[in-house]
């Protein structure tokens, strides 16, 4: 995956089938974020996306995967608290109250993949953790609104970075959002930073997971010992949410949203 690869445009075909897997990753993370109560352990939450993986006879691109020799993801889910920018393993763990937790799900089936992720309060929380959500939640939406035919990937992370800094947050850089389609990361790599107006010109048919990471303080990244948590060298919160998203003439196609979620 890199920015040299070439992109691929899906067909009409391949579109009806990414909609299908973009619409069950969406429905399985909706009820994944029904779950997420205090108390709950994010091994629980592991086993409940498992079984509705089974139950619809979907596969996990997220369980096994492991690039370049890493420890293979033990899980379907990856669940990230607090000062957890992403791939927080699941284990035993219970969410508390004033917690935020970022799930993030993926599906695979028939050769195709959904990828979406969401930060949701566990009960109360405080009025920072609540604007650094929103704050991504929002960055995403106007990162996702440059995917139109004729813009540039640039335009998609400059977007993001400009959202998030206004509110003198920290995006990360270490990792990124990607194309996605018959592997669950293709090119492009597609940052949530950037000058706009840079690389190639975005085309109908093209699908990418944008991702932003969002840290109340700096954008450093530490990578703990099990080889995949990942989380904020100066302990701050962190928010990261996901959409695998169909750029068309009409406007960006958001293949992970249901009515009823954001
Ligand atoms: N949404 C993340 C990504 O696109 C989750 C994948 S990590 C995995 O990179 F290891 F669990 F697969
Ligand atoms: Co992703």
């Amino acid at each position: 995956m890199g920015f040299g690869e070439r992109i691929a445009i899906k067909s009409r075909r391949e579109i009806e089938r990414m909609r299908d897997v973009g619409q069950f990753t969406a429905e399985i993370l909706l009820e994944l974020r029904e779950r997420a109560r205090p108390g709950v352990t994010t091994g629980q939450l592991d086993e409940f996306a498992r079984k509705a993986l089974e139950k619809r006879g979907l596969n996990s691109p997220f369980l096994g995967y492991g690039p370049g020799g890493v420890r293979p993801y033990p899980g379907v889910l990856c669940a990230s608290i607090n000062e957890v920018i992403v791939h927080g393993i699941p284990g035993p763990r219970e969410l508390r109250e004033g917690d935020i937790i970022s799930l993030d799900f993926g599906v695979e089936s028939g050769g195709w993949h959904g990828d979406s992720a969401v930060t949701i309060a566990v009960g109360e929380i405080d009025s920072e953790a609540t604007r650094l959500i929103e704050t991504t939640r929002s960055a995403l939406d106007l990162g996702i609104a440059q995917m139109v035919p004729g813009n540039r990937l640039s335009d998609i992370g400059h977007a993001v970075q400009v959202r998030a800094e206004r509110e003198g947050y920290g995006v990360v850089r270490q990792f990124v959002g990607h194309g996605i389609g018959r592997q669950m990361h293709e090119a492009p790599q597609v940052p949530n930073y950037g000058q706009p107006g840079r690389g190639p010109r975005l085309k109908t048919g093209m699908v990418f997971a944008i991702e932003p990471m969002v840290n109340q303080g700096s954008e450093k990244v530490r990578v703990l010992d099990d080889e995949w948590t990942a989380v904020t060298v100066d302990g701050s919160l962190s928010a990261h949410f996901e959409h695998t998203v169909l750029i068309t003439d009409d406007g960006p196609e958001v293949l992970t949203r249901i009515a009823g979620s954001c």
